[in-house]
């Protein structure tokens, strides 16, 4: 473990809470699923705000989840919450062999955390030199690194991957310059990478706007870690997770995300068998006071979907109504 976990400021903390229902009127020990327990801020709220919680998190960071464990400890939260090292693609085989009950509230806040980003050794950021590698699971070298993805892909492989994750203009002239150079030497560190999609940008615009890396870095992530395959399938068992009157609050960062999570809830409601409501039309984001003291809150979208109850609506409220909720609190 690269040291100490290094904190991170929970996004839209107040309104997962209020959209998972923690009180969970009526149900007198809830169980919770939070996906992406990172530094635990979503999780450790969970617990303290209700303590007959029960709750399952998952992580597929082994520093996240050492981190986890003696926070869960240290607040003598061991015996209601349990940890996961896993994928949360896993969500569904998992449930299906441990057989929790169905879940009152399911979370996930997507993306990297401060931690991840911050330790300067995973790789994640070209602010501090470190391997080129970007796995969150590190225990898991099946995992191509991101110096296995540019050291081997075909030049226009390479650039089709920075255009599609990254929405990277310059996506081919990155990938030439990568492909002319690592002929000499391989990638080995951010820093060559940084340097490399640093060049590639004409002189007149490489200190204009957001760093010539950003959007590159932000590429090799998405494809070193599959995030949307492993959003796609952790949303494709959802629906058969939630209890009744169960919600899904889903935290999104980019574009990409956030059109996955639409989409997969319009689908899941379309089938009239899953008994489920979206109750955000418009997704609901940070406020500018949030923005001020977090700014990497500033992409974030959160969408909820709930489960009805089985005699009709949505305890007892419209759909309209439980949207204002959301609006209001
Ligand atoms: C934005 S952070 C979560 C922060 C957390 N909500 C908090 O308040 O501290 C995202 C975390 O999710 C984990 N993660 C991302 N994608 C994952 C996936 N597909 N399966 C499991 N964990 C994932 C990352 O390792 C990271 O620790």
């Amino acid at each position: 473990m690269s040291g100490e976990y290094l904190p991170h400021i929970s996004v839209l903390l107040e309104e997962c809470l209020n959209a998972l229902s923690i009180g969970a009127e009526g149900v007198e020990v809830p169980l919770f699923a939070d996906l992406t327990f990172g530094g635990g801020g979503h999780s450790s709220e969970i617990l303290r705000r209700n303590p007959h919680a029960r709750l399952i998190a998952f992580d597929r960071d082994p520093e996240a989840i050492a981190n986890g464990r003696a926070l869960l400890e240290l607040n003598g939260w061991s015996d209601r919450a349990k940890l996961v090292h896993a994928n949360f693609d896993q969500l569904y085989p998992w449930f299906q062999a441990n057989t929790p009950g169905l879940f009152n509230g399911v979370l996930a806040d997507l993306g990297v955390s401060s931690h991840q980003f911050d330790a300067g050794d995973r790789g994640f950021s070209f602010r501090a030199d470190a391997p080129l590698d970007m796995r969150m699971d590190t225990s898991d070298s099946s995992i191509d690194t991101a110096a296995d993805l540019v050291n081997t892909l075909p030049k226009e492989d390479l650039a089709n991957l920075i255009y599609k994750y990254g929405e990277e203009r310059l996506s081919r002239r990155i990938a030439a310059r990568i492909c002319e150079k690592r002929i000499e030497r391989p990638y080995r560190t951010t820093g060559e990478l940084e340097e490399a999609c640093f060049l590639s940008y004409p002189s007149h615009s490489r200190h204009k706007g957001i760093h010539p890396a950003t959007r590159t870095f932000q590429a090799l992530r998405i494809a070193v870690n599959d995030e949307l395959g492993s959003l796609e399938r952790m949303l494709a068992g959802l629906p058969n997770l939630l209890a009744e009157g169960g919600t899904a609050a889903i935290i999104s960062f980019h574009s990409l995300e956030d059109r996955i999570v639409k989409h997969t809830y319009k689908e899941i409601v379309a089938n009239k068998n899953n008994r489920v409501m979206i109750l955000t039309k418009k997704p609901i984001v940070p406020t500018e006071r949030e923005v001020e003291v977090n700014p990497r809150a500033r992409s974030a979208k959160l969408r909820v979907l709930r489960r009805m109850e089985n005699h009709g609506g949505l305890n007892g409220f419209t759909e309209r109504e439980e949207e204002s909720k959301l609006e209001r609190e």
